[in-house]
């Protein structure tokens, strides 16, 4: 993996890091720099990040925690402004706040630390480092007290009304934003992923189980502050019902309204990533982040106009809005040809604005996708293909082929579930694969497609590794979470769980997908100890790579911390933590 240059930024693989690291380590003549951490203020007005004496006034103007998904897009044509557009998946409280804090002040300022981040970002050239305007103009902070419209089939549906809002069509807040995508039209897409652990609920209905509901998980105890985490309450019955949806947001308008976007479905978003057809209509690849979940396009009734001008805008604003829901089911053509691949199937969930389940309405397919695509069959009689754990699915818009992400799954092959199948072979799955989709003919549209898994991840010295046919030595990678694709339409992987799997920090990986090195991995960087790797954002024609460091130390606690990253100071102070703060960063080549 090491001693060859590869990719468009010309870097010489690092070798793998100790798990016990707490250091960010980049390829040599590469430096990196924190663009924005955890508690760095965003807004006109908001204080300095004060660790000892945090509140949720602070928070709701600082950024938030455990940034993932994170794009750079630039808005000038001289590459000197963009904006940094950034999810906060959730908040780890042993670690954040000192013990002494008020409970009720504290479970306020986590939900002010979750949502979204828009951020301007100012640079003196191209190619040089990127820095933050606090109190920028576009700047915004979105957390789970910010208003987002429902729109789609199902808003208004008394499936999503709650005593709070009778009219189901305004929920507050979004939550557990792991993954996204910026769409071509410069609004970004998030997934509500976990959403069902911060709720108190009966978790008796059919419903309820599948989504992972129960009296148990909500260990964070919101519901002592606000009565709607209670779903066990008929007057909050829904609560969960609102989210777990794909939100879109217009990082050009502070003042516009967020939206949850009911034609896309409800399950454990990881995220959703945008490619138009040919015909003009957009298709959005989702992944459903569970053991043995699905696979999930949707493809819009209306056609992207490409087209400047203000009345294109809001017309593709609406392009979410309305179309046809798909799952995916994998058929394997067996290993006499030494290979996982096959063809597919998308099986039709809606269609033209109705229903194609039998028993459901098209609100409940809506509401409850997985159910809705439990009960779905394709033309084989059979039905969509319980994955390990899909996260990223998203299109390469050079190739036009669309590779998914599916981390691990220990469960693959335990007594009672389900067995392995070609598309996921390995049984008790703890370093997971990518599977590479092509749509017949070209066509994002379609419901045909063949697979194949590109990569079986793991060490490579381990027996049913894959690395695309190439026999060269390989980095070890495992738990692919993040996929991006670079200006060459090579694959960038980022991982989450490489400390457990292999005892290495988790990275970011490059990966030839054409020619003769097909398959061949290379580590580009490693984040510190007990930090996934996220983003990732590679600019290789401006000599950047961006990435979110999730969660680093997040086994420790405010006593005992493990992690001491970006600042690495050892006693608190105002601005200042003795402890890890997740940060967006840019690496960057020397000189
Ligand atoms: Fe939040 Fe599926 O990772
Ligand atoms: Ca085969
Ligand atoms: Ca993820
Ligand atoms: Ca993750």
């Amino acid at each position: 993996h090491a001693g060859r240059r590869v990719s468009g930024l010309s870097f010489i693989g690092i070798a793998p890091v100790a798990d016990d690291v707490d250091r960010l380590t980049v390829p040599g003549g590469f430096t990196y720099a924190p663009i924005i951490r955890w508690g760095d203020p965003v807004l006109k007005g908001a204080p300095m990040f004060d660790p000892e004496h945090q509140s949720a006034e602070a928070q709701s103007m600082q950024f938030g925690y455990n940034n993932d998904y994170t794009d750079i897009i630039v808005t000038d044509k001289h590459g000197k402004k963009a904006l940094l557009v950034c999810n906060h998946e959730y908040t780890n409280e042993s670690i954040m706040f000192p013990p002494t804090m008020d409970p009720t002040e504290a479970i306020r300022t986590a939900w002010a630390a979750h949502g979204m981040s828009v951020v301007e970002l100012t640079r003196p050239a191209r190619g040089e480092r990127w820095t933050y305007r606090r109190g920028g103009r576009l700047n915004r902070r979105i957390t789970l007290d910010t208003p987002f419209a429902v729109d789609g089939p199902a808003a208004g549906s008394p499936l999503l009304r709650t005593k709070e809002d009778p009219t189901g069509r305004t929920v507050r807040g979004t939550m557990n934003n792991c993954s996204g995508g910026t769409t071509p039209w410069g609004t970004v897409l998030s997934g509500e992923e976990n959403f069902n652990q911060y709720f108190k609920a009966e978790g008796t209905s059919k419903q309820e189980k599948r989504y992972g509901l129960s009296p148990t998980q909500d260990t964070r105890g919101w519901s002592k502050v606000d009565p709607r985490w209670d779903a066990r309450s008929a007057d909050f019955r829904n609560e969960p019902n609102r989210f777990g949806w794909i939100v879109e947001i217009d990082p050009m308008d502070p003042t516009s309204t967020p939206v949850k976007h009911t034609a896309m479905g409800r399950f454990k978003h990881e995220g959703a990533n945008v490619i138009v057809a040919d015909d003009g209509r957009v298709v959005a690849y989702m992944g459903d982040d569970e053991r043995f979940d699905y696979i999930y396009k949707f493809v819009s009734r209306r056609r992207y106009d490409a087209r400047p001008g203000n009345a294109a805008r809001q017309h593709n604003l609406r392009l979410l809005s309305e179309g046809d829901l798909y799952v995916a089911q994998f058929t394997g053509d067996g290993m006499e040809d030494k290979v996982n691949d096959g063809s597919g199937e998308w099986i039709a969930l809606t269609q033209g604005g109705r229903s194609m389940v039998n028993g459901f309405t098209l609100e409940e397919v809506l509401v409850y996708t997985r159910l809705a695509a439990d009960a779905a069959v394709g033309s084989n009689g059979k039905g969509p293909t319980k994955m390990d754990r899909p996260e990223d699915v998203q299109p390469n818009l050079v190739t036009g082929r669309i590779y998914a992400a599916c981390t691990n799954n220990s469960d693959r092959g335990k007594e009672g579930k389900a067995g392995t199948d070609e598309a996921n072979p390995r049984p008790l799955n703890k370093d997971g694969h990518i599977v590479e989709i092509t749509e017949v003919g070209g066509d994002h549209t379609g419901r045909r497609f063949t697979w194949d898994l590109v990569l079986i991840c793991g060490d490579p010295k381990t027996a049913g590794t894959y690395f695309g046919g190439y026999t060269g030595p390989v980095a070890p990678i495992s738990c692919p979470d993040n996929v991006a694709f670079d200006s060459r339409g090579d694959l960038w992987i980022a991982t989450d769980g490489m400390p457990s799997s292999l005892k290495y920090n988790d990275g970011l990986f490059h990966v030839e997908l054409g020619g003769p090195e097909r398959g061949r991995v290379t580590q580009f960087l490693a984040v510190p100890a007990e930090a996934e790797t996220c983003g990732p954002v590679i600019h290789d024609r401006d000599g950047s790579v961006f990435v979110a460091v999730q969660h680093p130390g997040e086994d420790g606690t405010w006593a005992d911390q493990h992690s001491f990253f970006p600042d690495y100071v050892k006693q608190s102070g105002r601005g200042r933590f003795a402890g890890p703060r997740p940060t967006v960063v840019q690496v960057t080549r020397i000189g």
